[in-house]
This record gives structure tokens, C-alpha cells and sequence, in this order.
């Protein structure tokens, strides 16, 4: 049985993404143009998205990764944050580009954002390919925005459900009968 069984439906085709992930990448390179950002990728789910939205921007940049612990293999945020793999470099005045794959209760970024405000970077956003409507439980501002989607999980393009689905190359919701317990 392929991957693509267990897909109920796909939200946003490839092309879709594609599109928009360069629309982003014209903006970013007009609005840093000289300014030589840090593009700081949060592991694993935006790895696919860092990597197609660095090949979308024209202007000199530079790129890092940080791995965060989420939900395990459950569906839903907990709230505890935990660095599993920081940044190679200090930040100290430089600007910033937080690139996120879903803000969903927004509390992962907003630890986050907190932790990297403490190391005073010149300037700190965000670019978030997916954003679910109406359930951030904390204020976000999100400079960039690549789609925003109704409150359920969805999976691919970088996104897991219990580390499967991360190689589709669209966003897609799963049938129920995909979600097993994790037992
Ligand atoms: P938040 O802290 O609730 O905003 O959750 C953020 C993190 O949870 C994201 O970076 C994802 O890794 C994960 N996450 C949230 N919603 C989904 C989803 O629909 N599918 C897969 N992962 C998700």
C-alpha cells in the first residue's frame, strides 16, 4: 500500500505551494535586499520548506537549523518546548528569518521567538507556511504567511503524523482509519 492511501484530501497541491514559496521568496529578497539574513530552519518539519524558500530568494543569505521536540507522536501541542539541536552560531545583530512549517496554538514560536530575543539579534521574524485559522493561544506576529488553513492536522511536505507522511509533496489531511494509537 503507497502513502498516498491513507490521504483523505489534499488541501494544497504542489504546484500551489510552489507558487506561493516563490511569491515569498521575491518578497523576502526585496525586503532584506543587502541585508544578508539568517534564515533559521525549525527541525524536522520545516526542513522541505527552508530548503525550496532559500532557492526562492536572490539576495545573499545564509541559512542554520534548530531541532525542537513536539508532539511525539500524538496530535496534539503540549506546550513544553525542548532545543534538541541549537543554532551553530551567535546571532548577535544580525537579522533573523524564522522560517516555521504550521503555527497551530503558536506556543512552540512563542517560546521560541523568546529564546531567540534573548540573544539580540538586529531583527527577529517569522515566516510560517501554514497557519491554522482562529486557535493561536498567545499573539503572534507573523510577517510572512504562506497559507492559512482550517484547524485540522495535516500532513506532508515535511509534515509527519508519527514520523510518516514527511515526503509527500502536498499538504493533505489523513482518513481516520491512518491515525493508529500511539500505544
Ligand atoms: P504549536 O506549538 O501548537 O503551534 O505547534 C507547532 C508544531 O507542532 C509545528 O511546528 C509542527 O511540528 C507541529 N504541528 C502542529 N500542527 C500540525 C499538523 O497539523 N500536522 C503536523 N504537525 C503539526
Amino acid at each position: 500500500m503507497g502513502l498516498a492511501d491513507d490521504v483523505d484530501e489534499i488541501l494544497i497541491p504542489e504546484e500551489v505551494l510552489q507558487d506561493r514559496i516563490r511569491e515569498l521568496g521575491k518578497r523576502i529578497s526585496a525586503e532584506y535586499n543587502s541585508k544578508e539574513p539568517l534564515l533559521v530552519g525549525i527541525l524536522t518539519g520545516a526542513f522541505m520548506f527552508t530548503s525550496d524558500l532559500l532557492r526562492a530568494i536572490s539576495v545573499p543569505c545564509h541559512v542554520d537549523f534548530m531541532a525542537t521536540a513536539s508532539y511525539g507522536s500524538g496530535t496534539e501541542s503540549s506546550g513544553i518546548v525542548r532545543i534538541l539541536k541549537d543554532l551553530n552560531q551567535s546571532i548577535e545583530g544580525r537579522h533573523v528569518l524564522l522560517v516555521e512549517d504550521i503555527v497551530d496554538s503558536g506556543l512552540t514560536l512563542n517560546y521560541l521567538l523568546k529564546n531567540l530575543r534573548g540573544r539580540r539579534p538586529a531583527t527577529l521574524e517569522v515566516c510560517a507556511l501554514l497557519q491554522k485559522k482562529g486557535i493561536q493561544r498567545v499573539p503572534l506576529d507573523l510577517r510572512y504567511v504562506g497559507f492559512e488553513i482550517p484547524p485540522d492536522f495535516v500532513v506532508g511536505y515535511g509534515l509527519d503524523y508519527a514520523e510518516k507522511f514527511r515526503n509527500l509533496p502536498y499538504i493533505a489531511t489523513l482518513k481516520p482509519e491512518a491515525y493508529t494509537d500511539p500505544a
